[in-house]
């Protein structure tokens, strides 16, 4: 783990994807890809200015949401636990993409400047920069940074409160927790295999970029408890 990270936050089976082929040349992906002077492949998919395409897609319900993704991801890299490189963050897609942020980056707080950046790293696949891309799935990005222990947040999960929850992830050697970046929906099996468990915070269902601002808010408390008590 790197010196001053006390939590891994992965943005999981993010809502965030170029537009998919099959639905390329439906007359809402072209003319929006006309008006901005984009290829269709290079635009992202948007519920809100794609849905009468986004109806032929599988598990459309859980797609097309980047605004949901920006919001999630803000409410994280605007804390002082992430400015102070106390956090790291990660937007794992549904398709298996992850896009690792460096410690300490800010995105883009204007949502088309977010937008066109995503665009741009999902297009071009950096290797190197402030955002690097990885192809890989939950499972092998967890051991790739090698989460000790990966907890996954749903409403699926057992109940806990949030404030125990950071304290146990303060007292631990590597954590990272996984937020859904999807509107609708639950993590895959897949996704659910690879952690240690599910907790549920609330007994409602929350939206991400509130579940991951508490999670941060709680983590700072308890680090700060951490740091008084030693
Ligand atoms: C809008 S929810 C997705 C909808 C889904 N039905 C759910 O709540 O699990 C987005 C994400 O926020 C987190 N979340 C929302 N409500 C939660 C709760 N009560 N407990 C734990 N996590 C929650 C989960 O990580 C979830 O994947």
């Amino acid at each position: 783990m790197s010196s001053n990270v006390v939590l891994n936050l992965i943005i999981a089976e993010a809502a965030l994807e170029l537009v998919p082929g099959e639905i390329s040349r439906h007359a809402s992906v072209r003319n929006d890809a006309r008006r901005r002077d984009l290829e269709p492949s290079r635009i992202l998919l948007d519920r809100s200015i794609h849905h009468a395409a986004m109806l032929r897609l599988k598990e459309d319900y859980k797609r097309g949401r980047p605004d949901l993704v920006h919001l999630t991801l803000l409410s994280i890299t605007s804390t002082p636990l992430y400015q102070q490189a106390g956090a790291k963050v990660y937007i794992h897609t549904r398709d298996d993409l992850v896009l690792e942020f460096k410690e300490q980056t800010r995105p883009p707080k204007s949502y088309f400047r977010f937008r066109d950046l995503m665009q741009q790293t999902l297009y071009e696949k950096p290797g190197s920069g402030l955002i690097t891309f990885h192809a890989e799935s939950v499972p092998r990005l967890l051991s790739r940074i090698g989460s000790d222990p990966a907890i996954g947040l749903s409403v699926q999960g057992n109940p806990m409160k949030l404030e125990d929850l950071a304290i146990q992830l303060v007292g631990a050697k590597n954590p990272a927790v996984l937020v859904g970046g999807f509107p609708k929906g639950h993590f895959t099996p897949e996704t659910t295999k690879a952690l240690e468990k599910l907790v549920r915070i609330d007994a409602n269902a929350l939206d991400a970029h509130v579940v991951a601002a508490r999670l941060v808010y709680e983590t700072e408390k308890a680090v700060g408890h951490r740091s008084s008590s030693s």
